[in-house]
């Protein structure tokens, strides 16, 4: 029916991966912004890797694009600018710091609160750089400020 195939050339639409710079420009700069399908996500090039994400942080709406890289267990982790939450790269999981009471020594462990920001495919090809939105159909704590800002005019800093 009408509404099922404009559901469907909607979804393939926000599917496309979308260019966001060069190659180089990236990995010089370490990090970009960028508009994808008309969604904000920040771009960072980090240890080797890409990574994309939502760039407004699921707590408060804090701008990631301004945060810091830091590693985590292994984990590379942007520290939100706002009230310093913790979100690893590679996979938008919230980390927090807890004490295990049963466990005899008292020094925090990092723990997961799960998937909270949402995160983005990131391809290169032939010297340039692409974004795929991930599946917007599943929900994800960041998308409320990822809709929020959509298509409203930012400056970006
Ligand atoms: Fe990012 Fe609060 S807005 S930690």
């Amino acid at each position: 029916d009408l509404h099922s195939s404009v559901k469907t050339a909607d979804k393939k639409e926000t599917d496309a991966p979308v260019c966001v710079g060069k190659e180089e420009d990236i990995k010089q700069s370490q990090r970009i912004t960028a508009s994808v399908h008309d969604r904000e996500v920040v771009i960072f090039y980090y240890k080797g890797k890409f990574y994309a994400m939502d760039r407004r942080c699921y707590h408060a709406g804090g701008p990631l694009h301004l945060g810091e890289i830091e590693d985590i267990n292994g984990q590379p982790c942007i520290i939100c600018p706002w009230h310093k939450y913790k979100i690893t790269l590679a996979t938008g999981e919230g980390l927090y710091q807890a004490i295990i009471p049963t466990e005899a020594s008292a020094t925090p462990k990092w723990r997961s609160k799960g998937i909270k920001q949402r995160t983005h495919k990131v391809t290169v090809d032939n010297g340039s750089v692409y974004v795929t939105l991930s599946d917007l159909s599943v929900s994800c704590d960041s998308d409320y400020y990822a809709d929020k800002h959509k298509k409203t005019v930012q400056v970006l800093k």
